[in-house]
């Protein structure tokens, strides 16, 4: 059987996350600029592609696939996609799942859970429609709380993410929390990550979440929880909402050591780390004449440069640590 991968710190990827496309019908201030430049389609992989690309990270010990973007449902055959990974779940894979920003979350929801898909991570940083306009600049709130009520009536379990934000949603943070917890949802709050320029001051707004968990542990009890995701989230039980929060904190607490995923790019790059810039160029390889053994081939060099940890660094006046957008690679 082919080698399962292993990096150059011991580390098993288990984990791959796939995206379908880079563009977004939100335009989200800490993401991307609002005149982003997108690619031309004909440099995107195809469906077929990517599934091959599946298959061979599955035939590697991958366990998870999440589909990200962009917004992986804008574009318009990832159903397709969702439908051919599904077939594997129960056998060579745990989970096919997506990260979403919901606004097209309601046409699709039920066809997604028919397709396989059990749990899905559902952007959302605020329930105020004048701050979700000024940080998406789309009005989409409404179709958003749509698509996450629709996702729930069909049997999907729903994570939200909810970036931090520094005068942004910060003040609104217990609260997005108890309503999220109220509605059944875990809630997974992350850090600012410095990835691609965008129009904004985003380190001003940079908050640490051991800040914002002290904040919340005077209103609630937290207790860590044996939860897990394949994710660098970590889990606390909240006992007055019964509800879970998790921390994602690449900038305060840096989880590198545990990491087991891979990335790649709509159009087959592999970057070995949401912070690095070495990448492996799995289109060529899908492209040559010898597509199987040639990722395969492409999948062990990935393994030889997966660097020990991110690099990021967040202070006043540094410029992103990235030049990449987290839209390229879908976090
Ligand atoms: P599950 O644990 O499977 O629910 O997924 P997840 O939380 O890892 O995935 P999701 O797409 O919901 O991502 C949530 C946040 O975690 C996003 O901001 C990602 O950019 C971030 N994230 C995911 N993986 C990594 C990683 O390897 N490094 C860093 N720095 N951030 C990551
Ligand atoms: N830092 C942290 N998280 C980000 N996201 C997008 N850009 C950034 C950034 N610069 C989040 C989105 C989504 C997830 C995939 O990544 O809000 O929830
Ligand atoms: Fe789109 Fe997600 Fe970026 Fe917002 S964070 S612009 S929803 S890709």
């Amino acid at each position: 059987a082919p080698a399962p991968l292993v990096d150059t710190h011991q580390r098993r990827i288990t984990y791959l996350r796939l995206s379908v496309t880079d563009r977004c019908d939100l335009r989200c201030t800490y993401c991307m600029p609002e005149r982003m430049q997108f690619l031309p389609k004909a440099e995107v992989l195809s469906l077929e592609e990517l599934y091959l690309l599946a298959r061979s990270f599955m035939a590697r010990g991958v366990r998870t696939i999440r589909l990200t973007g962009g917004e992986p449902l804008v574009r318009r055959d990832v159903i397709d996609l969702v439908r051919a990974i599904g077939r594997h779940v129960g056998s060579e894979l745990d989970e096919v799942t997506l990260t979403t920003n919901g606004t097209q979350l309601a046409s699709h929801a039920a066809a997604l859970a028919r397709a396989g898909v059990r749990r899905i991570n559902v952007s959302l940083d605020t329930r105020d429609p004048a701050t979700f306009q000024a940080l998406s600049r789309r009005d989409a709130l409404p179709q958003v709380l749509e698509g996450i009520a629709a996702a729930r009536e069909a049997g999907l379990q729903v994570k939200l993410n909810t970036v931090a934000m520094r005068g942004v949603n910060d003040a609104e943070i217990p609260n997005l929390v108890a309503w999220a917890h109220a509605q059944g949802h875990a809630i997974s709050l992350i850090e600012t990550m410095p990835l691609g320029e965008v129009d904004e001051a985003r380190e001003d707004r940079f908050v640490s979440l051991t800040d914002v968990r002290r904040d919340l542990e005077t209103r609630w009890t937290l207790t860590p929880s044996d939860a897990r995701t394949p994710g660098p989230s970590r889990y606390f039980d909240i006992a007055e909402t019964g509800g879970r929060i998790g921390f994602i904190t690449p900038m305060s607490e840096n989880f590198c050591s545990g990491c087991n995923r891979l990335r790649v790019t709509a159009t087959g790059q592999l970057y070995p780390c949401l912070g690095g810039g070495e990448r492996v160029d799995l289109r060529a390889a899908l492209r040559s004449d010898a597509p199987e053994a040639e990722v395969a081939g492409a999948l062990d060099r990935a393994m030889l440069i997966k660097p020990e940890r991110h690099d990021f660094q967040i202070g006043a006046g540094l410029a992103p640590t990235q030049p990449r957008h987290m839209s390229v690679t879908g976090g």
